[in-house]
């Protein structure tokens, strides 16, 4: 860090916010999962969009680019350094103003955390439509940028169907301010929408106007074992037309369960194991226990269900599920990998993994896969455990996500479906997009940041 770069940080954020010590900015520096790290010259820790400004305008001087990071949850290594960048951390910028009755909105700043967002919109009575497990660390700015998925996209959405307004900082510090958050503004691009997915690449969101939804306290949550990833699918195509209040449906297999169980400390969900289970989730003002019964009971699928009408017994059996993520990272680094194909098409895609899987791991006898994700979207997380870490591992886990990553491609899905492309997948983007599109995408990028100084790397190569 030159003494010039760091005497004008220091000017824009004051001392205590410039961080360099490497007991300070270790936990900036590397990512959730631990397998992407990298030195950065400074954190720094700005409280406002003025500041954000000035230090953009400060490092875009001095030619030193800028890594974005908010809550530091992101799966592909966006968020992170790999050396030598400004790490700009947001989350100071927690400003949570009072929701917006008339309209039913709020505007947040870019650090506020999702749980504070959820509390906010219930205590006036409405809920946020995005829920995912690391609520109590992801921050709006960084689940704007990913365009994040979760649970409950199936009623709801991902972050873009959310979002009404922002204000963003450009790489230059210009300050885009768009947060009146008139449902219907037809003025031209959409610049809003336009950050949902951008992952730092564009400018520097620091406040959010946001959608908020119905409050829908009373649910009802069952676990369903089913024989296989067909059953589970057919069952919910039942469901979609029988049970109007439908907010989540979780795909989780035994081997991820035994692997939460063994790892969170959890009771077997029934006596026997089964195959796979479907976890669903109904949502509504007055209570849809009975219509999730009875539907379910006309379900051939159904080897057995176990369902919970109260808030304990609903977070018991949704642990299951949420605690797939941490139970994967207590057991080592996983290969992780966030595809989507057709709905339709996912059990053929489910069965050919292993085959697609095998050929990278043949000498690496503790490699196993484990399995999971949102049905609905067609939404698989695929977590390739015990390769990375290993010799040769880093070279053997880009030869899996190889493999899994062209059969995504082979059945016209993609390589993202929540997580975003960062700096894990960039390689790969070519099987998502065509060459016109990446070509547009660059476009606008140097439109926007001509001297890419905002997470250079990510999403699209260098
Ligand atoms: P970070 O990790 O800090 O950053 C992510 C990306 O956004 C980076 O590219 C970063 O540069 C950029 N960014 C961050 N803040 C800003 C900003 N203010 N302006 C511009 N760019 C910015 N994701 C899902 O989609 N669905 C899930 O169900 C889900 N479940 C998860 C469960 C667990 C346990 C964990 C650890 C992660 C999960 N994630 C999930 C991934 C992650 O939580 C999301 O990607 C989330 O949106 C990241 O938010 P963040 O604030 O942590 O962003
Ligand atoms: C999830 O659905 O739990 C997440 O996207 C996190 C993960 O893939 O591990
Ligand atoms: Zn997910």
């Amino acid at each position: 860090l030159s003494t010039e770069l760091r005497s004008a940080l220091v000017r824009a954020v004051g001392e205590e916010h410039v961080l360099v010590d490497p007991s300070l900015t270790g936990s900036y520096e590397t990512d959730w999962t631990g397998r992407f790290s990298g030195r950065a010259c400074c954190v720094v820790r700005p409280a406002s969009t003025d500041q954000v400004s000035q230090l953009l305008r400060a490092c875009a001087d001095k030619h030193v680019p800028v890594v974005v990071q908010g809550g530091n949850t992101g799966l592909v290594g966006g968020g992170v350094p790999v050396g030598g960048e400004v790490v700009l951390s947001l989350t100071r910028l927690a400003d949570l103003e009072d929701v917006d009755q008339a309209s039913g909105q709020v505007t947040a700043g870019a650090g506020v955390r999702l749980s504070a967002l959820q509390a906010q919109a219930r205590a006036a009575g409405l809920d946020f439509g995005v829920d995912l497990a690391a609520r109590d660390s992801a921050t709006v700015g960084g689940l704007l940028a990913t365009n994040a998925g979760g649970i409950r996209v199936l009623r709801f959405g991902s972050m873009r169907e959310q979002v009404l307004g922002a204000e963003v900082v450009l790489a230059d510090g210009t300050v885009l301010t768009r947060l009146s958050g008139l449902p219907k503004d037809n003025t031209g691009y959409d610049l809003v929408t336009l950050l949902a997915g951008s992952e730092g690449t564009l400018g520097v969101i620091t406040r959010v106007r946001l959608k908020l939804v119905p409050q829908l306290p009373a649910r009802a949550v069952a676990l369903v074992a089913v024989e296989n990833t067909a059953s589970a699918l057919s069952l919910l195509a039942r469901l979609r037309t029988t049970v109007a209040t439908l907010s989540a449906a979780e795909l989780i297999f035994a081997s991820g369960v035994a692997l939460v169980r063994e790892s969170a400390g959890l009771a077997a969900p029934f006596q026997e194991e089964y195959p796979a289970y479907l976890l669903v989730e109904c949502a509504d003002r007055a209570d849809p226990t009975d219509a999730l019964v009875e539907a379910l009971g006309d379900c051939p699928e159904v080897l057995d269900a176990t369902i919970a009408g109260d808030a304990a017994g609903a977070r018991a059996l949704w642990r299951y599920r949420e605690t797939h993520t941490e139970a994967i990272n207590a057991s080592g680094v996983p290969i992780k990998l966030d595809v989507a194909v057709p709905v339709a098409r996912l059990p053929e895609f489910i069965d050919r993994l292993p085959a697609a899987i095998g050929p990278a791991v043949t000498d690496v006898p503790d490699a196993r896969t484990i399995v999971f994700g949102h049905l609905n979207e067609g939404n698989i997380h695929v977590n390739v455990l015990g390769v990375i870490g290993t010799s040769g591992g880093e070279d053997r886990a880009e030869a899996v996500e190889d493999a899994v990553l062209r059969l995504v491609g082979e059945f016209g899905g993609t390589i993202s479906s929540e997580h975003g492309v960062g700096r894990a997948k960039t390689r790969w983007l070519g099987l998502s997009r065509t060459p016109a599109e990446i070509a547009a995408m660059t476009a606008i990028k140097r439109a926007l940041d001509p001297e890419g100084q905002l997470n250079p790397g990510v999403l699209l190569s260098r």
